[in-house]
């Protein structure tokens, strides 16, 4: 008996030296010291033995069955802490490898230019107004002087919803929307960036979306030489101090009198060059007082106040400022055109 014990226990421990892998130790357990295994074989027999023999057989076979389990064990731990040290080794990280730039984009060229020309509002005290883009006809047209088959209509082809509800086609109607919650007490002094909408057919200087930046200023004795100075400071900041600015009468059914404006050119410095089409002049905006039925709209006493109002192109701006020459590029997401304007 005791020398089957210690063949087993021979056998056993030659099987775990051999053991290459978790799973080979994993057998050796099973075979050995499991329910069926050979030493258990061993103490079931027991009863046999004398009472000489059981104590010392018993001891043995637990002895072996402890040197086995410990063999066993001790691999097992050895194959683990080797296992883990190949991984670590093959997973190791550099970490003085310099780290992955994260391309820092920029900001869209006609985003910059609205926020330039905050900037330059801001600091002239006015603040920025928002409207909705799906407008009633009421504030697009209506509250603005332009009644329902008013011929000026024409001018801006209009994207209709129902007949009611259109696309704005310009941000003027921000003006009435602005006064109304003034509910008739000025000042008030407001800029509006935003999108406006018109059935155009598009080309290098047209497209049926673009952007404006209206412009509104109501208080007691508010003049014509109000929005002259307030439009000169705008064209010396946005566009340079030696820039001039000049009136043309115009009309618009909001304003009256009304005014295109014009700034000199800064290609020819007024000379006259391609850009301004030789007149040394560029047209960049609308203005004008604002009409007494406008007031009157918007809930404000045109016997007491008075007012100016202005709307300008952002693409326009923007083209001047970066000499762009086709206004689908702000559009078409091109990142090669986009990614210039760092
Ligand atoms: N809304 C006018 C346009 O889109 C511009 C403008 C605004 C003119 C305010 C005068 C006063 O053409």
């Amino acid at each position: 008996m005791l020398d089957r014990l210690e063949e087993l226990q021979r056998e056993a421990l030659q099987k775990v030296e051999q053991a290459s892998e978790l799973n080979d130790l994993k057998d050796v357990r099973v075979a050995y010291l499991g329910k069926k295994g050979p030493i258990t074989e061993v103490l079931k027999g027991m009863g046999k033995l004398s009472a000489e023999e059981r104590p010392k057989v018993g001891q043995k076979a637990n002895e072996v069955r402890d040197e086995i389990k410990t063999a066993i064990e001790e691999k097992e731990s050895r194959m683990e802490k080797e296992a883990l040290d190949k991984k670590l080794k093959e997973e190791s990280i550099d970490v003085t490898l310099p780290g992955r730039p994260v391309r820092r984009g920029n900001r869209h060229p006609l985003t910059a230019v609205v926020e330039t020309v905050e900037d330059v509002f801001i600091g002239m005290g006015f603040s920025v107004a928002e409207g909705p883009e799906v407008e009633t006809d009421y504030y697009n047209f209506e509250s603005l002087n332009l009644p329902k088959d008013h011929p000026a209509r024409d001018m801006q082809d209009t994207f209709f919803i129902t007949s009611d509800l259109l696309l704005r086609t310009q941000t003027s109607p921000v003006q009435t929307r602005t006064m109304e919650k003034h509910e008739g007490q000025g000042p008030v002094k407001i800029i509006c960036p935003g999108k406006v909408y018109r059935r155009d057919e598009d080309d290098a200087t047209h497209s049926h979306q673009f952007m404006q930046i209206e412009g509104l200023m109501v208080d007691k004795n508010i003049r014509m030489s109000d929005l002259k100075g307030v439009l000169e400071t705008f064209a010396k900041n946005y566009f340079g101090e030696d820039r001039k600015i000049r009136l043309r009468p115009s009309f618009f059914p909001f304003t009256e009198p009304s005014a295109e404006v014009d700034i000199s050119c800064a290609i020819c410095d007024g000379e006259g060059c391609r850009t301004c089409k030789q007149t040394g002049w560029i047209e960049v905006l609308g203005a004008g007082m604002v009409h007494p039925n406008v007031l009157k709209m918007g809930g404000f006493d045109p016997e007491v106040y008075s007012g100016f109002a202005f709307g300008m192109g952002v693409e326009r701006l923007a083209m001047l400022r970066y000499g762009i020459d086709d206004i689908r590029h702000f559009y078409t997401n091109d990142m090669r055109f986009l990614s210039q304007f760092k």
